[in-house]
């Protein structure tokens, strides 16, 4: 399976959940809400909301005040982003490059000519890009992709000042904040790229996301009107344990009455002998809070190779030696051994910590 498929089964998974997700919001808002509110949780307080509500809008409402240079950005790129989308932006590893294909035609006219190109070898992001705010929102809360919202306030917009930079949008000596932002949005080179005007897969069709307001006469209840029947549960084997190229797969457990984490899975690997479930060991919880499983799966590759693999890669030698060659490769990550994916240094994790998770993944049983 090649990296992109890898990166493009990712995002729809992404996708998957966030939709799932957004029904289940609109399933509750339709349900009697505060009949509700006593049985499950309680009122988000105020603080909470603001906590959540960081959105910054396409008139640049939710901007947070403050401001970075470009000769900063160029620091925090290349000590938080160059490794995985290249010096200039232009690697083409990761992610598409997100810079070049942009000229000052286009910053005049606002619309990219190289998109009409069939030869434009790329379309990079600043190609695309319509609006400041969604660069700059994305930025703050995705990126970097291993540390999602590590960065200060001040050091997204030097970032993002960086970017502009690279595809000369804004000079070397700029300094982004948030009163300039609108300003730079009139130089974006496809400001004036964004249409609605026709269908959202084929470019000839016909609109399709422009219907007239429709929220009303909406269903009250939702009924299920079918369920897998008993007799079908387990007709195919367990399935959470079959061929699963890109991670746990969520679902009904076919095998066990038991939720399907890889909590279980693991428990399933490795059966405690009292029958009673084990507790999480604490380089399972590490691994949790340090995101490694987001790239790392115990039994299945996702980013980065599994677990399990990594441990037979090192289960012939002394376990001591493979510690301290895990040590090294988890503080100082790297790329090369298992494809051309970078492991990022997990150097903000602390070297106790680093050594409990290299013990157990030399030890190899994954609870
Ligand atoms: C560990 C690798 C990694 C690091 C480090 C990283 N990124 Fe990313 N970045 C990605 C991946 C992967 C995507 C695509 C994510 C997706 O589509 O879900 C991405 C997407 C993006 C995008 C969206 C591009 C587009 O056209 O949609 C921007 C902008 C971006 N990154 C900026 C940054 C910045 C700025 C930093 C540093 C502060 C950074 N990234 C650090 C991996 C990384
Ligand atoms: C952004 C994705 C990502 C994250 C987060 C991540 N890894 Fe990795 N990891 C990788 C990739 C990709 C590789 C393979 C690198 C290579 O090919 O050399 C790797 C390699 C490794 C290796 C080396 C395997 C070897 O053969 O020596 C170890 C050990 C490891 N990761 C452990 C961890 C731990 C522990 C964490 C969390 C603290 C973590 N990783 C977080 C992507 C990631």
């Amino acid at each position: 399976m090649s990296r992109s498929v890898d990166l493009r089964t990712l995002r729809r998974r992404a996708l998957a959940s966030a939709t799932a997700a957004l029904m289940a919001a609109g399933m509750a808002a339709h349900a009697d809400a505060p009949a509700m509110l006593g049985k499950l949780g309680r009122a988000a307080t105020p603080a909470e909301v603001k906590a959540w509500n960081i959105d910054v809008r396409a008139d640049f409402k939710g901007l947070p005040p403050g401001s970075g240079s470009v000769a900063r950005g160029q620091e925090v790129w290349e000590a938080r982003c160059e490794n995985c989308h290249g010096t200039f932006g232009e690697s083409n590893e990761v992610f598409f490059p997100m810079v070049g294909g942009t000229t000052a035609a286009d910053i005049k006219s606002g619309h990219v000519a190289g998109l009409l190109d069939p030869n434009a070898p790329a379309r990079t992001t600043l190609m695309k890009l319509a609006q400041l705010s969604t660069l700059w929102d994305y930025i703050n809360r995705a990126m970097p992709w291993n540390q999602p919202k590590s960065l200060a306030t001040d050091d997204v917009y030097a970032v993002t000042a960086y970017i502009l930079n690279l595809g000369n949008i804004v000079p070397a000596d700029f300094v982004l904040s948030d009163k300039n932002m609108a300003e730079v949005q009139g130089r974006l080179p496809n400001r004036n790229g964004m249409t609605r005007e026709h269908g959202m897969w084929d470019v000839n069709g016909k609109p399709d996301v422009q219907g007239s307001a429709c929220m009303n006469q909406c269903a009250s209840a939702v009924a299920i009107t079918s369920r897998l029947p008993e007799y079908a549960r387990n007709a195919h084997g367990d399935i959470a344990l079959q061929n699963r190229m890109i991670g746990g797969v969520r679902g009904a457990e076919t095998a066990l009455p038991a939720p399907s984490t890889f909590v279980a899975l693991a428990a399933r690997q490795a059966p405690p002998a009292s029958g009673v479930a084990p507790a999480q060991s604490e380089g399972l919880k590490l691994a949790q809070s340090h995101a490694c499983l987001a790239c790392h799966g115990i039994g299945n590759k996702i980013v980065g190779p599994a677990l399990l693999d990594i441990h037979k890669k090192y289960a012939a030698q002394p376990k001591a030696d493979a510690v301290r060659l895990l040590i090294v490769r988890i503080k100082s990550g790297g790329t090369g051994l298992w494809g051309n994916t970078p492991m990022p240094a997990q150097d903000h994790v602390p070297d106790v910590e680093v050594r409990t998770l290299a013990d157990w993944i030399a030890t190899g049983k994954f609870q």
